[in-house]
Order: structure tokens, then C-alpha cells, then sequence
């Protein structure tokens, strides 16, 4: 029989009280959520003024928003300042567009793609280790954005990125802020100072990048070379160029960031890791077979990406009125699957807080439960870029850990919900010259 739908559980009082104290004391919504779904459960809805989503958790969850109800959701809202600043890029349209958007881009995205840009991912990193000298104290989340931003541009646009990169550096920290979460959500009106001189900024050069490419080499094989390729308006290629590219080094940052932080955490990790790329890489540049063999590197990227997930939530709203796990969504509720609780849900995550590599050992992948790990999301519209990311990841980190010892230094970091989840205010670390790479 079936049952009536109950409406979807909201906190008690007593939560909400903690749940208040937690934001005075935080100001973060990360900690405000964990006590919301430690107290509530899997599936609730956040009430604040103007602002009622429901947050749903785990694989049950997740199965429903990214693979067997998937067309009951929308991703794109008019009034969302992401659909402002990327117009109708891939991440932000729906049905029909969303689908030829995304078949014209994914074969450029595919891993044997990736592996053609590997080297050009080593030279890049290269060019920003370069400028570090021995003894630096220097932000990691700065310079891996440096380092994110020149691959990004480099490989899939073919540009050099270097020339441009100090005065496009605020334009893009003002957009990224732009569709960042904030006081918006609640006042939509609330002026944002800064914000259109910087899409002007950005919009002149993307189309000049485009023009150019048109008329000089529209030959050349990259992505860019690819839009251009199938006959796509300037204004259409420069909504998926911006797509990219803040999806693309964003994110990237991010992982690269709180994966430094991690190892500078963990000294004994970070010296298991640094072994391993001298024994596999030695003083070369990372090649594919290099890549494939460096396994304890890869798991801590895997567990780095669980513990931080740089999308710590997916947005969507519902197309329908929908039943979810015995709860009534009504049509048009912004819906944000977790993906940070998610992985640090203790149902499927022994020992959840713990930054534990080895739990990403192939031979203990089998108790992980599918869907329950999602950081590249998961179903037919996951992360196009998610082999970019994983390989990126890896060489730019052993390229930093043949060449440099890292210390963390003392400082509070905390995650901070920007477009991605950042380690704020930064993650400082002292960079030495490795005197005998190979030890
Ligand atoms: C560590 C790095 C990355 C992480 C953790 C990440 C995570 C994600 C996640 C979770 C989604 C799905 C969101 C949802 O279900 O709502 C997504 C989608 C997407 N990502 Fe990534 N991403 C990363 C890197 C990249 C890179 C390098 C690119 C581009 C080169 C990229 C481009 C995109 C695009 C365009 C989409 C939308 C795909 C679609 O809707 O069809 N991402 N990403």
C-alpha cells in the first residue's frame, strides 16, 4: 500500500539552538550541518529565512539524485548568480543543451586525453617551482592556484597564462566570491560591489582568446580548437571556456591545497609519499607509467578528496513533487546532496575524522559501499573533468615532492564554503631544496 508521505524533518528546537551557537561560534555552515544530521538524520530541511533546502546524505540519497531519479531534478535557476556568470555553460543547463554541450566536450576530457597533457602538466608546475627559493615560507593556496590556473590555460586553451595571470588574479577571486555562498541566499538584492568590473575584465579577455584563436590556428587539436571545431557562437565558447575554467582550477586548488596541509599534518604520511616518488619517479619527469605506479600518492589524494571534498555538496532543485525515502519534496525545493557528510558519515567510514590513506588500499576497496564516496559527484552527469583533476593531482604533487621538503607552520586552518571548500586563511608552509632527490 501506498503510505502518505511525511513532510521533510526539520530540527527540534534543542538542535536549532546548537545548531545557532555553532554559527556564532564558527561561522561556518559545515559544523551547523553536522549537528543537523547527527541529530535529524539522513534527509532534512534547512529553515532560515528565504532559504529552505533540503540536504540529503548518503548513498541511499545520492543513488536517487545522480542516478535513478535524476531527471526529476534541474540544475539551472535564473536566479542563482552561478547561471549569471556562466550563462549556458555545461554546468549550469539542463536537457537537450546540456547533453550536446557536453558530448562536444567529453572526448577532449577522456583519460587517454589527459595523459597526452601530462608532460605539459610537469612543465607547468615547473615554471612556479622555479620561482620558490630555499627556506620560502610560502601559501600553498595561493601558489596552487598559480600552478592550477597554468595548467588549466595551457593544456586545454593553449595559452600561456603567465603574462596575464597578475591582473586576471582579482577578477577571478571576485567572480569565484560571486557565486560563492553568502548573505545573497537570504537578501538576493544585496549589492555586490566589484563583481561586474570583473566579468568585464574576464569577458574582454576570453573573447579576445577566442578571436585570436580564430583567426591564427582554429587548426590547433585542444579543447578550445575542439569548440571552435564545431561551430559553436563566440558567445556560446566563451560560456564553456569560463565554465572550465573555474570549474576546472577552482576545484583543483583546493585538492592540492588541503593535500599539502594534510601531509604537513601528518609527517610520517608525507615522508611514506616522498619515498615512494623517489623510488618510482627518481629525478624524472613523471611519465603515465610513473603515474600508474605511484599508489600510496594516490590514496592520499583519495582520502584527502574524502575528507575535504572540494564540492562539499551538489545543487539542484526539484523538477516534480517527489517521494524520497518515505518524505514528501515538494516540486521547485533547492535540493544539495552532501557530499562532505557523506564521507564522513560513520555508517560506512570507520573512524571518520582520521586521515587514513590506507583505506583507499586496492585491497580494502571492496568494503567501501558505491555511492557512499562522490567526490566527482557520480551517474551520467559526474565531473567531465575528473581524470584531469586525479592526474593533475598526482604530477603536480610528486613534481613538488622531489624537489622540496615541506613544514607546515603553526596556524589555525579551518574549511571555509566558498565555490569550493577552502583551507582558510591559507596553508603556510616552509619550502627546503631537497639536497639528494633520491636520497
Ligand atoms: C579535484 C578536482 C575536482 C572536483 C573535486 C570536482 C568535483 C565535481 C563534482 C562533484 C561535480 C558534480 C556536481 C553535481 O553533481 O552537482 C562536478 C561537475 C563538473 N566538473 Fe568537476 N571537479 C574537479 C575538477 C574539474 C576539472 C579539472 C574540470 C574541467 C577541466 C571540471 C569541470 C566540471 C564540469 C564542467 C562539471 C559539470 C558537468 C556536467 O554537468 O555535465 N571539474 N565536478
Amino acid at each position: 500500500m501506498n503510505q502518505a508521505a511525511k513532510p521533510l524533518p526539520v530540527a527540534e528546537s534543542e538542535t536549532g539552538l546548537r545548531v545557532l551557537k555553532a554559527l556564532a561560534r564558527q561561522r561556518s555552515l559545515l559544523p551547523a550541518l553536522e549537528i543537523m544530521h547527527a541529530d535529524v538524520g539522513d534527509i532534512f530541511q534547512i529553515t532560515l529565512p528565504s532559504f529552505k533546502p533540503a540536504v540529503l546524505v548518503g548513498p541511499t540519497f545520492n543513488r536517487h539524485v545522480l542516478v535513478t531519479d535524476r531527471d526529476r531534478f534541474l540544475w539551472r535557476s535564473e536566479k542563482d548568480p552561478v547561471t549569471h556568470l556562466l550563462r549556458h555553460g555545461l554546468l549550469v543547463e539542463d536537457g537537450q543543451s546540456h547533453d550536446q554541450l557536453r558530448a562536444a566536450m567529453e572526448p577532449e576530457l577522456h583519460r587517454q586525453k589527459v595523459y597526452g597533457h601530462l608532460e605539459a602538466m610537469g612543465h607547468f608546475t615547473d615554471i612556479i617551482l622555479a620561482q620558490w627559493e630555499d627556506g620560502m615560507n610560502l601559501d600553498m593556496l595561493v601558489e596552487m592556484r598559480r600552478i592550477a590556473l597554468l595548467i588549466l590555460m595551457g593544456t586545454l586553451f593553449g595559452v600561456d597564462f603567465m603574462p596575464d595571470m597578475e591582473r586576471l588574479w582579482k577578477p577571478i577571486l571576485r567572480a569565484i566570491k560571486y557565486i560563492s555562498p553568502g548573505f545573497w541566499i537570504i537578501w538576493p538584492d544585496l549589492p555586490r560591489p566589484g563583481y561586474r568590473r570583473a566579468l568585464q575584465e574576464l569577458d574582454e579577455y576570453l573573447f579576445d582568446l577566442i578571436s585570436r584563436r580564430r583567426i591564427t590556428d582554429a587548426e590547433t587539436q585542444d579543447l578550445l580548437g575542439h569548440l571552435i571545431a564545431s561551430g559553436m557562437s563566440d558567445d556560446l565558447i566563451r560560456d564553456q571556456v569560463l565554465t572550465l575554467l573555474i570549474a576546472g582550477h577552482d576545484t583543483s586548488t583546493a585538492l592540492l591545497a588541503w593535500t599539502l596541509y594534510l601531509l604537513g599534518r601528518h609527517p610520517k604520511e608525507l615522508a611514506r609519499a616522498q619515498a615512494e616518488v623517489d623510488i618510482v619517479v627518481g629525478r624524472n619527469m613523471p611519465s603515465i607509467e610513473h603515474v600508474g605506479h605511484l599508489r600510496y600518492l594516490d590514496q592520499i589524494i583519495k582520502e584527502t578528496l574524502r575528507l575535504y571534498p572540494p564540492i562539499h555538496v551538489g545543487n539542484r532543485f526539484s523538477a516534480t513533487s517527489q517521494q524520497v525515502g518515505g518524505y514528501q519534496i515538494p516540486k521547485n525545493t533547492r535540493v544539495m546532496y552532501s557530499i562532505y557528510l557523506s564521507h564522513r558519515d560513520e555508517a560506512y567510514w570507520p573512524d571518520p575524522q582520521n586521515f587514513t590513506p590506507e583505506r583507499f588500499d586496492r585491497s580494502e576497496q571492496h568494503r567501501l559501499t558505491a555511492l557512499s564516496y562522490v567526490p566527482f559527484g557520480g551517474g551520467p552527469r559526474n565531473c567531465i573533468g575528473a581524470a584531469f583533476a586525479q592526474v593533475e593531482a598526482k604530477v603536480v604533487l610528486a613534481r613538488i615532492l622531489q624537489k622540496f621538503d615541506l613544514l607546515l607552520l603553526p596556524q589555525k586552518v579551518s574549511p571555509y564554503m566558498g565555490a569550493t571548500l577552502e583551507p582558510r586563511p591559507g596553508v603556510m608552509m616552509r619550502v627546503s631544496q631537497r639536497k639528494a632527490p633520491n636520497g
